[in-house]
């Protein structure tokens, strides 16, 4: 046996987490009370679901949740009756040397009070990379498929927790020290395989 997950079905809806991801999330939203979330890859929209009824619960129905994907689901004209927004654009220059359509997502990032930017589309190295160059001080963005260093992902999640593995830190480092950005519930991520960095607050 073991505790290997990245499947859940939310209100019968494919959200491809581990299981005990969205309580993760539900402490994460609670604490930060964000005013938006980007998700970078919706699939089947059951994780966007997900945040949207936590964001609801916390109290949060005014935040905005917007979901990219290169491809749409038939349901989710149903789904944008439980206010979430989908959009199905590819924002992504395909070396993702730069955003393709940065009107679609920067200005929205960058709208003022808290957001979180959600890194779990194609290619989330390349995601992580550009995207963080737009977030705002005090703003979050997060990586999903993330383990540390190849050696901590056989030892500790291979065959255990999660076979996949996409984002180790050093992908990564260069943009965080670059963009000022800081490890946030390292520990509590890790263990739904997702990295959170926040974005430095500078004081002056
Ligand atoms: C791992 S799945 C997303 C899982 C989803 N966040 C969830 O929790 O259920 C990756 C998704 O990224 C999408 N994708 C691939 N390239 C993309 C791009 N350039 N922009 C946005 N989404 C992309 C794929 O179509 C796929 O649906």
């Amino acid at each position: 046996m073991t505790d290997l997950t990245g499947f859940i079905d939310y209100r019968g809806y494919a959200a491809m987490q581990h299981a005990e991801a969205i309580n993760v999330f539900r402490r994460f939203i609670t604490r930060v009370r964000p005013q938006r979330i980007v998700e970078i890859g919706t699939a089947q929209g059951g994780f966007a679901l997900a945040l949207r009824h936590v964001l609801d619960e916390a109290g949060l129905s005014a935040a905005v949740v917007k979901s990219f994907d290169i491809y749409r689901c038939p349901w989710f004209e149903t789904l944008t009756e439980s206010n979430l927004e989908f959009i199905t654009e590819d924002v992504f220059h395909p070396a993702y040397s730069a955003l393709s359509k940065p009107e679609l997502i920067v200005p929205f990032i960058q709208e003022p009070g808290v957001t979180i930017v959600l890194c779990d589309g194609g290619y989330k190295i390349g995601e992580f990379n550009l995207l963080a160059r737009y977030i705002k001080e005090g703003d979050y963005i997060l990586a999903h498929d993330y383990i540390e260093t190849e050696s901590a992902f056989h030892q500790d999640f291979q065959g255990k927790i999660c076979n996949w593995h996409e984002v180790r830190e050093l992908d990564i480092a260069e943009s965080c020290v670059e963009y000022g950005l800081d490890d946030y519930e390292r520990d509590e991520f890790r263990n739904v395989v997702w990295v959170c960095k926040k974005k430095r607050t500078l004081l002056l």
